[in-house]
């Protein structure tokens, strides 16, 4: 029996190519790998935590599902419990964009040796996105998936990344945003925020996900708001940042009306 993924790690699950030795770093309930290994898809994996009750949970639940003979479970802070190249695909999900990028940094060596990374930050998504870029690894796909109002994406990176960016972060948010068609009227690093690919390719979620990002912008401004008149200036920012954000999401809409379906 297969155990069922919640939307944001099926979304995941589905970027793990058929036969991939993937390691899931930071696994906790470790339902990815089972996943992977009950599905067929792939043929051995290794998940990982810094958590030692965390390995014994992910034990259990793959000796419930038949595929404990395929599954290493190991206990250690991030990349450490590798060995370069032994993983076709390094998982990083549920942790913070930041958290990520300083696993992926320590473990440069380990990260460099694998075909793919899928990474699935749930907070510091801009940062993580603009890391990986400006670390010379390409971004080779985006996605988001929609669980109950929130919204969750994913990042697939392939390597080796080709070395440090030459450019400043300025010259490379301008570079990137320009290129993937981001309009001129907008800060170039909020495509980091948008999502260079996701834009690129007008994503069908892209919209109710801006529309998301511009009421928590409103929320932060009814909560300045509430508490007096000090935070005037920075309520009139968080006011016009919505209405960029929900006007970036109705110039998606409108061109993928445009677009047909195919
Ligand atoms: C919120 S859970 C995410 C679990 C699962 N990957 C998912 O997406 O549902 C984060 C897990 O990462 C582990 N973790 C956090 N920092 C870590 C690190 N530096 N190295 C290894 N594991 C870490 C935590 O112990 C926790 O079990």
């Amino acid at each position: 029996m297969t155990p069922p993924l919640p939307p944001r790690l099926a979304m995941v699950a589905a970027r793990v190519p058929h036969g991939a030795v993937t390691a899931d770093v930071g696994t906790d309930h470790g339902l990815l790998p089972v996943h992977l290994l009950a599905a067929g898809r792939v043929p051995r994996a290794i998940a990982t935590d810094r958590l030692p009750h965390a390995a014994e949970a992910v034990r259990r639940l793959a000796e419930r599902h038949g595929v404990a003979d395929r599954l290493e479970v190991r206990v250690g802070d991030g990349l450490r419990p590798l060995s370069p190249g032994e993983a076709d695909v390094i998982v990083l999900a549920g942790l913070s964009g930041r958290t990520i990028a300083r696993i992926l940094d320590e473990g440069a060596e380990m990260a460099a040796a694998a075909r793919r990374l899928v990474l699935q930050p749930m907070q510091a998504l801009p940062e993580l996105r603009r890391w990986a870029v400006s670390h010379g690894w390409t971004l080779l796909e985006e996605e988001l998936a929609e669980d109950g109002g929130r919204f969750y994406a994913a990042l697939v990176l392939s390597g080796p990344p080709a070395g440090r960016a030459r450019l400043g972060d300025e010259d490379l948010d301008r570079a990137v945003a320009a290129g993937v068609g981001f309009p001129p009227s907008v800060p170039p690093s909020w495509v980091w925020v948008a999502g260079p690919l996701l834009w690129r390719r007008r994503h069908p979620l892209l919209p109710a996900a801006l529309r998301a990002r511009a009421r928590l912008h409103r929320e932060t401004a009814a909560r300045i708001e509430a508490r007096g008149e000090r935070g005037a200036e920075a309520r009139r920012r968080h006011l016009d940042a919505a209405d960029q954000w929900e006007a970036l999401a109705e110039h998606v809409a409108t061109e993928r009306d445009g677009m047909g379906s195919y």
